[in-house]
């Protein structure tokens, strides 16, 4: 069946790289305030449509690109009851800064800097891409005053850009993998094993069970088909923290610098080289070229890790087909816990690559904050995101591996770098990246959302 592009969010299918400059401004609403309602129907007449966004000319002559998603207590305030939310996903329902999220997320929400329960209750997040920076902070002003017009208020605001190459602050090209939806419109080149299910990413659309991703419907009303749910969460990285311990580390080979060695440590925790060659395909030497090649697999060319670590970010956060019991079980399983990653980085960029960086005396935090901000749309939160991080990024037992984490998100400790002819234990790595706050929201489709204003 055909996808209903004019009824779902653009940010569904596009990352608009053509937009580098973005605000989220999180939004507490007035709830039974009438204005509440004008300024949803409003935000609807604003928001991209994935069909405008199909065409790369049309996006490159926009100024900008608006989009809108709920929190569950957001939906409640504008108008749905306790009951009829339930009719959501319990993990939505419950939001990231639940006890229960909390445990699976490896989360401290009492620690955070928004989006905890000692905070004002987040209700909705306005997404702003612009060109530049100027017009970026215009169409913020603009949003802010719609929504200080309707009795709300920003409680939050993180800015985001896209840095050069699409790198992120440790210095390594970001947003490579990224699976496609097999009837939608194709964003990249990607392998064939990429192809999902549009449930995947859409509620009320067949998914990779082959089976219906149950849609809301409240009040007689379909509320969920088209929509799509929104990880948010803001990730401080400690860059001179990182590069210090991988310098540290490091053990040059013979005729290699220790700036070479550092390099070739840190694309082990991360299992591609800054430029983005997977290490499956050069596992040695940083071939030094920037691409994006992702039709590559783990199980017959790197059974044991001695190419790419079985423990680096990329493969716990998509072990492809190196899962037991075999390889095309482990294709399927795995392309049922999938992300579609729409983050961007924030904070100032440390200005070189940072592998160059005199690391011994920089001090993060009297740098500026930088980090990622992390934004994943998917079908299902418990299925995809929540399963990815708990069961293989935070998972101590991950693919024959044990007591350690995913070495650049999970929070410091140990990691594994399989090689010959034995392997070699990195202990007490510290953490390199916090979490700072974030929320789980609903982005519903345009027509729901016309249907949500109208409560
Ligand atoms: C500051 C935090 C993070 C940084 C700096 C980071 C960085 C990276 C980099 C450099 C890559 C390789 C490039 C690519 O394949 O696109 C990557 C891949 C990936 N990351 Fe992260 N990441 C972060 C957080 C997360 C989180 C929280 C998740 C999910 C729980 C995640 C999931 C993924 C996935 C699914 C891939 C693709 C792996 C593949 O398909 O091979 N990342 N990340």
């Amino acid at each position: 069946m055909a996808l209903d592009l004019v009824d779902i969010q653009g940010l569904a299918f596009y990352a608009y790289s053509e937009h580098p400059f973005a605000a989220y401004l999180h939004v507490h609403l007035a709830p039974h305030d009438p204005r509440t309602g004008a300024w949803v129907r409003e935000m609807a007449r604003h928001v991209r449509r994935a069909h405008n966004a199909t065409d790369r000319g049309f996006r490159d002559r926009q100024r900008e690109t608006v989009h809108v998603a709920f929190t569950c207590a957001g939906l409640q305030a504008l108008g749905l009851t306790h009951q009829e939310l339930l009719a959501f996903p319990r993990e939505f329902v419950h939001g990231m800064n639940h006890g229960l999220r909390a445990k699976v997320l490896g989360d401290t929400p009492a620690k955070w800097t928004f989006g905890g329960p000692e905070q004002p209750p987040i209700h909705a997040i306005v997404l702003l891409y612009a060109r530049t920076r100027d017009e970026r902070d215009e169409l913020v002003q603009a949003h802010a005053g719609r929504i200080e017009a309707a009795g709300a208020r920003v409680v939050h605001r993180d800015d985001a850009h896209i840095l050069p190459q699409t790198h992120e602050h440790f210095g390594f090209h970001d947003g490579i993998s990224e699976p496609h939806i097999g009837d939608g419109p194709r964003t990249k080149d990607v392998g064939p094993e990429s192809s999902l299910a549009p449930g995947e990413l859409l509620v009320g659309h067949t998914d990779e069970y082959d089976q219906t991703n149950p849609a809301p419907v409240l009040r007689g009303f379909d509320v969920g088909t088209n929509g799509t749910f929104v990880v948010y969460r803001k990730l401080e990285q400690r860059v001179h923290a990182f590069w210090r311990a991988m310098r540290e580390r490091a053990r040059p080979r013979s005729q290699e610098t220790p700036e070479q060695a550092s390099v070739r440590l840190a694309a082990s925790l991360v299992g591609r080289w800054p430029g983005g060659a997977p290490l499956v395909d050069h596992p040695d030497r940083d071939p030094g070229i920037e691409t994006s090649t992702n039709d590559f697999l783990y199980a017959e060319k790197d059974p044991h890790g001695t190419r790419c670590p079985v423990g680096s970010h990329a493969r716990r956060a998509y072990p492809r087909d190196m899962l037991a019991p075999a390889q095309q079980d482990s294709l399927t399983e795995t392309s049922r816990h999938r992300l579609f990653r729409r983050g961007r980085p924030y904070g100032p960029p440390v200005g070189k690559p940072p592998w160059t960086l005199n690391v011994s005396d920089r001090d993060d935090d009297a740098e500026g904050k930088r980090g990622l901000v992390f934004i994943a749309l998917c079908g299902s939160l418990r299925r995809q995101f929540e399963f990815i991080q708990q069961t293989w990024v935070l998972s101590t037992k991950f693919a024959g591996l044990h007591d350690e984490r995913d070495p650049m998100i999970g929070g410091g400790g140990r990691f594994t770098v399989q090689c010959h002819p034995v392997r070699r234990c990195l202990v007490d790595l510290p953490s390199f990246v916090e979490m700072r706050g974030g929320a789980y929201f609903f982005m519903p489709g345009l027509r729901a959302l016309d249907w949500l204003g109208k409560l």
